[in-house]
């Protein structure tokens, strides 16, 4: 756990690993899949990302956009996470539009267009031996009841095995939502937890140092196979547990 003063710094030290995982990958393999997270706690890494230095350093054009996670509303609705990666990120820098691929959790038909989207990520990202698309960066944000991704506490999605992107409830919020599962996730090269602000102290501390139960817990349930972790998260998050 790599803990910083506040969120700017949080966002910073985000920025700075993203772009060493993109250089790496388009110099390796011609290409960058990274999986955006939502919320609002991404946004200062977002606008951080669309300016310099990392603006003319990144290789956009070698990027491949996809999401963690998606609101089950039209991409124009304020509550949309590809909206608000738009606003903040992806009109600012040079990706092309056929490389972004939002997640259509608005779809009336939820089960085909959850399987569509787990295609795209097998058309378009290298698979492992056991046949999970492999992303080279995902980006995780957590909640106060330590969900992350749309992987909310006692989900049938936290013990998904077989495929990749569900469509799920969440009843708590009034929303339908769409989300990458366990498996995916935690056979990505690099996941970043970025995470801030008072209100996530007691998740960081259940997550990290509490016991291990991720069907109560589920940011408990990323656990990298072969990939590397690393949570940034400010002093105020961090305030409950040993590290400060
Ligand atoms: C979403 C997210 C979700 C988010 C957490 C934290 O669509 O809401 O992807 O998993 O990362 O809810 O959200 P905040 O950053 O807004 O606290």
């Amino acid at each position: 756990m790599l803990v910083v003063s506040d969120l700017s710094a949080a966002a910073a030290a985000a920025a700075e690993r993203i772009a060493r995982r993109c250089e790496q990958a388009a110099t390796s393999r011609g290409e960058c899949a990274i999986a955006l997270s939502g919320g609002e706690t991404p946004r200062a890494l977002y606008a951080r990302l669309a300016s310099d230095p990392f603006r003319r350093r990144i290789p956009w054009l070698r990027l491949r956009v996809f999401w963690g996670d998606e609101r089950g509303v039209p991409p124009d609705d304020p509550r949309s996470n590809y909206r608000m990666a738009r606003e903040t990120l992806l009109d600012a820098v040079p990706v092309p539009d056929d490389r972004i691929h939002r997640m259509p959790a608005e779809r009336p038909d939820r089960e085909a267009a959850a399987e569509a989207y787990a295609a795209l990520l097998r058309a378009h990202l290298p698979q492992t031996a056991d046949g999970w698309p492999r992303f080279d960066l995902v980006l995780l944000g957590l909640g106060d009841d330590a969900h992350t991704a749309s992987l909310f506490p006692h989900s049938p999605a936290l013990r998904e095995t077989r495929r990749a992107v569900l469509a799920v409830e969440a009843p708590h919020l009034r929303m339908t939502r769409m989300t990458l599962t366990p498996p995916v996730l935690n056979h990505a090269r690099d996941i970043i937890f970025l995470v801030a602000g008072p209100q996530k102290a007691q998740a960081v501390r259940a997550v990290l140092e509490g016991p291990r139960q991720p069907d109560a817990v589920p940011a408990q349930a990323i656990r990298p196979v072969d990939g590397a972790l690393v949570w940034i998260v400010d002093t105020s998050a961090a305030a409950l547990t040993s590290r400060v």
